[in-house]
């Protein structure tokens, strides 16, 4: 099952996507496999997980790009070797006694676009998807990701945002091209993240009314949470976070609605 999550800069993905995969080796996937791919180049969805990469897609890419140059490229097969060097840099991870395995996309190197990038990252998701139970992808922000149609075979796409108008404007504007470009409608929810519970009742009705004006079904909210914040402010990995924390336990009920 291939669940991505997508949404505004700053809103939380990586929060979200970190606790999803904590949360999956809870409640799901003791003995099954997780995959967690981190697709945003600015990358920081490793240290969520508290693991270190050493070498990411984008890596391999430059390698082969180099080789092919130079006319020194090993095989006759791009493909083939491709897959083995993707197979090589997924690193499996036991952290806090949670198993998973990770894989970076990077980005490419100086000013190349991302398009081939954005290619292998389509193949490494339609590849994995029989290897993995589930496959969380923290996604870039904004809409890069579906436009090129990398994560449009999502069997459910989380929009995160948080309670600020330009939060709910992406969310609008990721649902409507998504569904555009053929994600079903039933698979799109929303999860509204940061959300200040010492709001007052008319703050909080406004939230309430951007949640309906946007036409996405919300699935859960995700309270503030200063455990959070105060692993943010120590660079502690948020996989590490208490099972009493309050955004974790929003996590594990948008686990129990949406996973099977
Ligand atoms: N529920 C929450 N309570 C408190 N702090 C939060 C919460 N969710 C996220 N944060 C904090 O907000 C900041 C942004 O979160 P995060 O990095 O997950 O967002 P993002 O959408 O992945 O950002 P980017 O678009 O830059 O990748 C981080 O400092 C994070 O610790
Ligand atoms: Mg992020």
């Amino acid at each position: 099952m291939l669940v991505v999550i997508t949404g505004k800069g700053g809103v939380g993905k990586t929060m979200v996507s970190a606790l999803l995969v904590k949360c999956i080796a809870e409640l799901k996937a003791k003995d099954e496999n997780i995959l967690a791919v981190d697709a945003d180049p600015a990358s920081n969805f490793a240290n969520a997980l508290g693991i270190k990469t050493t070498c990411s897609v984008g890596d391999i890419r430059e390698d082969i790009r180099k080789m092919l140059n130079k006319g020194t490229f090993p095989l006759t097969d791009k493909e083939m070797y491709f897959d083995g060097k993707v197979f090589e840099i997924t690193a499996e991870c036991n952290i806090c006694s949670i198993n998973f395995d990770f894989i970076e996309m990077g980005r490419p190197e100086g000013y190349e676009c991302y398009c081939a990038l954005n290619d292998m990252l389509k193949k490494i998701l339609k590849r994995m998807e029989n290897a993995y139970k589930f496959i969380v992808v923290d996604c870039e922000a904004g809409l890069e990701h579906i436009s090129r149609r990398t994560t449009t075979k999502a069997d459910i796409m989380l929009i995160v945002t948080d309670t600020s108008n330009a939060g709910f404007k992406t969310a609008v504007k990721i649902n409507e091209l998504a569904q555009r470009l053929g994600v079903k409608k039933e698979k799109i929810f929303l999860a509204v993240n940061k959300f200040n519970e010492n709001f007052n009742e008319s703050a909080k009705q406004r939230v309430e009314e951007k949640i309906n004006a946007c036409g996405i079904p919300e699935i859960w909210r995700i309270p503030h949470d200063e455990e959070i914040a105060t692993f943010n402010l120590g660079g502690k990995p948020l996989i590490e976070i208490s099972d009493d924390s309050k955004a974790y336990n929003a996590i594990r009920t948008i686990c129990k609605i949406l996973l099977p």
